[in-house]
């Protein structure tokens, strides 16, 4: 199975596992990246047996829409009942490293407000220590400077990702090489630095359930 197919595959599942969920009045969040595309695409099949949803990128609204789901502004929902996301690594805890699309504080915050965080990824994700993958921080513009000298400080390679600009205006800075031992302490500790919006670490909140793509077939993981 390719990777691409056990994205696919993943997708499905989580549709799957929503279905029960889906009432006339249920609105549901969504992420952003190649898996939740598929899932979106997957997600217009049951279209027609709940409200819309809410989307956590420029990005997933259109593709949302594109499928004739309607998108809700976040203000104006009370009450998610899940939110479905991809991840650029988890480990065995459900603690994620997101943001390799640039759409981490949106992300963030639709997953604060879902009552379920249903993460769907292939098992190239899977790591026992985060931190392989460079950990994104969306930074205001006129604090980057400042902001990759204080994560310099923690230990970490701070890298501006050139030429990308997120849907709030701001800027990424990747850290490569940080050593992430206790992801809830330093997801707190980057984001009390002056000029950080958020980071990509998703510990505090991190996934109730992760559904991973095998060449086997698709796993359950739960902490
Ligand atoms: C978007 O900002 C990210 O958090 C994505 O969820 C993450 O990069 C996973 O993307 P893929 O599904 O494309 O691997």
């Amino acid at each position: 199975m390719t990777q691409d197919e056990m994205k696919k595959a993943v997708a499905e599942a989580a549709v799957e596992h929503i279905k029960p969920l889906l009432e006339s009045d249920t609105i549901i969040g969504v992420g952003t990246g190649s898996t939740a595309n598929l899932f979106i695409d997957a997600l217009a099949a049951v279209k027609n047996q709940f409200a819309g949803a809410v989307a956590s990128s420029e990005a997933t609204a259109e593709r949302l829409r594109g499928h004739g789901i309607e998108v809700f502004d976040l203000n104006s929902v009370d009450q998610l009942a899940v939110y479905v996301d991809g991840a650029d690594e988890f480990d065995p805890h459900m603690n994620l490293i997101k943001g390799g699309g640039a759409a981490l504080t949106r992300e963030k915050i639709v997953a604060a407000v879902a009552k379920e965080f249903v993460c769907i990824v292939d098992s190239s994700k899977k790591v026992d220590l985060l931190g392989e993958f460079p950990l994104p921080v969306e930074v205001i513009p006129m604090a980057r400077s400042y902001v990759a000298r204080e994560l310099a400080k923690l230990g970490g390679l701070p890298v501006y990702r050139e030429g990308v600009v997120t849907d709030n205006g701001n800027v990424i800075i990747d850290v490569q090489d940080m050593e992430i031992l206790d992801p809830k302490a330093l997801e707190q500790q980057i984001n009390n630095i002056v000029g950080v919006v958020t980071n990509g670490l998703f510990a505090r909140r991190g996934a109730d359930l992760v559904l991973m793509g095998t060449p086997n077939g698709v796993e359950e993981l739960r902490d």
